[in-house]
């Protein structure tokens, strides 16, 4: 199969609907990281996203909706809460787990009672969705287990000639998947976290949810897969900056092979840029500039072909927490805390 690839305008969302509406696969932009889309009442398209991503059946997908009340359609037992969120910060990077209706069928949420629910802000994605007359399944473009694809070029990397399309919309604005919230039960808890924050969530709902997975069966099941991994071993070090920078030039040091460095502002001069692959990640201070980046600079170590990674850790405040939760994923949890 030849995977087309077009610009993400009127006519390229066009084509991508009718492939959508004829049940096949098309990726496309979202503000967080590109999806790969299906109809979503079509469950061989549904079942040809698991094929392709080779991703675990026991894994659901998220639902894109172009407007609320796609969602409530399929929802029921809707705490108060869970509506302030959809206004607060719908359309936009916060996936909403609630309580399914009966009528739902089973493809796509792996058997749960539950479906998680999410409208981008992204325009091309509402037009797409709007377009093919059917919310989308739509889980993140790659393989299983590598980074998130924040370009085109990186769905390509992925599923060239296994999806029928991709739309180019350029880079994704905030590079890390939505934060999910589970509102299924009376109090909110955050099962991935990601540019929307606990302390948001509290302005607008007047609640501080819960973070973590709950004791027992893993809540949002893709949190339990080794995930975002570039080929390379990495291993994240926590510290201060200028100790971090030294702590890594030591390891970098003592070993022969190809290092690659992921490093920040604040330390990016302290590396020799002739040895090691270094790309700096951001600034410390401004998380999102990192989160932006980091799949992205995952990949390059990949095309770069490094043999082992260290990454700086960041500080948890703000969207620093979804940043380290991808990189000590992306880590296998090799973390050293100096
Ligand atoms: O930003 C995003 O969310 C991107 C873009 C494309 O929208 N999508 C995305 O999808 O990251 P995916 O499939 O890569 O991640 C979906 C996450 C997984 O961790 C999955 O387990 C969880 O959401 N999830 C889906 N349905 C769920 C449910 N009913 N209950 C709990 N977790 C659920
Ligand atoms: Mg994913």
């Amino acid at each position: 199969m030849k995977t087309l690839v077009y610009n993400a305008d009127r006519h390229g969302i066009t084509e991508a609907a009718r492939i959508i509406r004829n049940g096949g696969l098309a990726a496309f932009p979202t503000e967080t990281v590109y999806g790969l889309g299906a109809d979503a009442s079509n469950e061989t398209a549904v079942e040809n996203i698991y094929k392709v991503k080779r991703r675990p059946a026991d894994n659901p997908l998220i639902l894109h909706i172009c407007d609320k009340s796609q969602f409530y359609d399929r929802t029921q037992r809707v705490p108060g809460y869970c509506a302030a969120l959809a206004d607060a910060f719908w359309p936009g990077p916060l996936t909403i787990v609630a309580c399914k209706k009966s009528s739902v069928p089973g493809w796509g949420t792996a058997g749960l009672p539950t479906i998680a629910v999410r409208m981008p802000s992204n325009e091309t994605a509402r037009l797409l969705i709007e377009y093919a007359q059917t919310p989308v399944f739509a889980p993140s473009t790659n393989i299983s287990g590598r980074p998130s694809p924040t370009t085109a070029f990186h769905v390509l990397q992925d599923l060239d000639g296994i999806i029928d399309i991709v739309l180019d919309g350029g880079p994704c604005l905030y590079g890390l998947e939505s934060t999910v919230i589970d509102a299924s039960g009376d109090l909110p808890r955050i099962l991935r976290p990601g540019f929307i924050t606990a302390e948001m969530i509290y302005d607008k709902t007047g609640l501080m949810p819960e973070t973590g997975q709950p004791a027992g069966r893993p809540k949002a099941p893709g949190m339990k897969y080794r995930h975002y991994a570039p080929n390379a071993e990495l291993t994240v070090i926590n510290g201060v900056p200028e100790l971090a920078a030294a702590y890594i030039n030591d390891l970098a040091r003592k070993n022969n092979k190809r290092v690659g460095i992921l490093a920040t502002d604040q330390t990016f001069d302290m590396y020799d840029k002739e040895k090691y692959v270094v790309l700096n990640a951001g600034g410390r201070s401004r998380p999102e500039t990192i989160g932006a980046g980091l799949f992205a600079a995952l990949r390059t170590f990949n095309d770069e072909n490094v043999d082992i990674i260290y990454a700086e850790g960041v500080p948890e405040t703000g969207v620093g927490a979804a940043v380290m939760n991808r990189l000590t994923k992306a880590a296998g949890g090799r973390v050293i805390n100096i």
